[in-house]
């Protein structure tokens, strides 16, 4: 079929037949299908939506474009996690210890940050000497010995995907569910598990701004999934204001080791808790039996110590467990945002929380940009929480001189008012 035919197929609301979106995204890898007609496309779809069928085939089409991560040669249950981001989501550092020391084997490959939200890859470069780029025999080593690695994602996998969400991101088509669910899932069934966990994150912080779009992209990625053979299960969690105190990358590995030391926020460790039990629940424990064994395995100690074995197989100072701020880089001079009025934390604008921290250089405006690991801030109040008059909101960890658009965005994140308003649950639906 003409590719100008499968544009107009999709633009009436009908469906693309496998070997149609085959012939689409193949020839644009090639060169052969010019980007006019991929972003034609990519419109239709963002106004007509993809079936489940045509989610699952432009999945395997992408997931088919690259590489797959080969991990036959560990043994056991493998369970993944992944998150859509957010603004302080330090929870791979918690929940791959724990989960790892309940036998399940985490092999994971992360990202970095880009725009207001954090990457896991940038948080772990925070740590003297931790490296991520690991050799793939390396990498598998550490899993089989340790029960877990992090590393950063290859290029090699999907590179369909790395092409078309380029061109969704300069033709207004990256906020459609199905090409999101696609996108994502595209990238996690390369890697070889028997079951993934998904983080949906929804609120001002996150992709999805409201609870019916994060439950649909949840229930989307869970549907492709399965039907790649995945055990699959899904936390819609909230991202209305930023995860536990910390955003920057040094800084959220110190909240990462209070948590595992016991001592972390309670929405942390809430929702570091319930990702972890679904972890285990997909590898075979029950529902009862995981919720125990996580609760166990934090509270003994044991997670703590096995972050301190993961940090040191990948060349981590281990020392950042006993002395976080001696060890790891934090910048020393703290500047405090204080609050204009008295009232109730109505509102975060997390996304301008995020967004404020990039400009400290915690993250990163394009991709080339070079981050500072001992920048970010601190987040003392919370939605529900009462504050007086210059009581401070958020603490500013700097480096530069310069910190007044930070300020300006904190200040303009706030919604402060005179009704009491309900403090937010951190897990909205759990799949
Ligand atoms: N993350 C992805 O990997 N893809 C998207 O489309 C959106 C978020």
């Amino acid at each position: 079929m003409r590719i100008v035919d499968i544009i107009s197929k999709k633009r009436d609301g009908l469906k693309n037949s496998y070997e149609e979106i085959y012939d689409l995204i193949n020839g644009y890898l090639d060169g052969s299908v010019p980007d006019y007609q991929v972003s034609a496309w990519l419109m239709a779809v963002y106004f007509n939506h993809l079936s489940s069928e045509e989610r699952v085939d432009l999945t395997e089409i992408m997931l088919n474009s690259g590489e797959k991560v080969d991990l036959s040669e560990i043994e056991g249950i493998k369970i993944d996690k992944h998150s859509t981001g957010g603004v302080g989501d330090k929870l791979s550092l918690i929940i791959l210890p724990v989960v790892a020391c309940a036998g399940i084997k985490a092999a994971k490959l992360s990202g970095r940050g880009l725009g207001h939200t954090g990457g896991t890859i940038d948080k772990l470069e925070s740590i003297p000497g931790f490296k991520t780029s690991l050799s793939k025999e390396n990498f598998i080593n550490l899993v089989k010995k340790n029960g877990l690695a992090i590393a950063g994602q290859t290029a090699s996998v999907a590179p369909a995907d790395k092409k078309i969400y380029s061109l969704r991101d300069v033709t207004a088509t990256v906020d459609e569910i199905s090409l999101i669910a696609a996108s994502i899932m595209s990238k996690k069934l390369a890697i070889d598990t028997q079951g993934i966990v998904l983080d949906v994150k929804v609120g001002s912080g996150a992709f999805m701004k409201n609870k019916e779009d994060a439950e649909e992209l949840a229930l989307s990625m869970i549907d492709i999934g399965r039907k790649h053979g995945r055990k699959m299960s899904a936390v819609v969690s909230n991202m209305n204001q930023p995860l536990g105190q910390m955003v920057g990358n040094s800084l959220e590995v110190i909240e990462a080791i209070d948590t595992l030391k016991g001592v972390g926020p309670t929405d942390v460790t809430e929702l570091a808790e319930v990702i972890s039990s679904r972890m285990l629940y997909l590898g075979g424990f029950s529902a009862r039996q995981s919720e125990k064994e996580v609760y166990e395995i934090i509270s003994s100690g044991a997670a703590l110590n096995k972050f301190k074995i993961f940090v040191e197989s990948q060349g981590g100072d281990p020392d950042i467990v006993e002395y976080p701020y001696d060890k790891l880089p934090v910048a020393k001079k703290i500047i405090e945002i204080k609050s204009k009025h008295s009232g109730y934390v109505k509102k975060i604008d997390t996304e301008k929380i995020g967004l404020a921290s990039m400009l400290l250089g915690a993250g990163r405006a394009k991709k080339e940009d070079i981050i500072d690991p001992s920048v970010g801030l601190k987040v003392l109040k919370k939605i529900g929480d009462r504050v007086n008059l210059d009581e401070t909101l958020v603490k500013l960890y700097i480096n530069k001189k310069d910190y007044d658009e930070a300020e300006k965005l904190i200040h303009q994140a706030y919604e402060i008012t005179n009704d009491k308003t309900e403090k937010e649950k951190s897990v909205i639906k759990i799949y």
